[in-house]
């Protein structure tokens, strides 16, 4: 089956972003973590990024039609974004949310979540393990 595993904006900058945060973790060691747990699960990895919120909006769409599962991490958009709500309430297929920060230690303005209110799910302040975690959530939950 499809994983649609998006990142939204500000992850192609990680590792180099304020490490204190996010560690030294980059956007392609997690595609590497994303591939390999999905693939001891037999299921495949559409993985992307963008800056942009009408894109993730428009690739949330084709899961609609295309992919089984979607987990995604919105990024600051989690906290500002009704389009994200709307078109992750949409999808009938399971929506695993993460975060590599958990949000609910951090700066009030990232307590509001409009995505985790529509998602299936929703993984904050495990690192990189936590996209791990999404995946194998996930294949689980389509192993039924
Ligand atoms: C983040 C948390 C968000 O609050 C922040 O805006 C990000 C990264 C995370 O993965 O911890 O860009 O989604």
């Amino acid at each position: 089956m499809r994983i649609l595993v998006l990142n939204g904006p500000n992850l192609d900058i990680l590792g180099r972003r304020d490490p204190a945060q996010y560690g030294t973790v980059t956007l392609a060691d997690l595609e590497a973590i994303v591939r390999a747990e999905a693939a001891e699960h037999g299921h495949e990895v559409d993985f992307r990024q963008t800056n942009r919120e009408g894109e993730l909006v428009d690739w949330l769409h084709e899961a609609l039609d295309d992919h089984d599962a979607v987990v995604i991490n919105p990024a600051a958009y989690a906290h500002t974004s009704v389009a994200l709500h709307d078109a992750v309430e949409a999808l009938s297929v399971p929506v695993v949310e993460v975060h590599l920060s958990n949000t609910w230690k951090r700066e009030p303005f990232r307590h509001v979540d409009h995505v985790a209110t529509a998602a299936t799910a929703v993984i904050a302040g495990a690192g990189a393990d936590g996209y791990r975690l999404a995946v194998a959530h996930v294949a689980a939950l389509l192993r039924g």
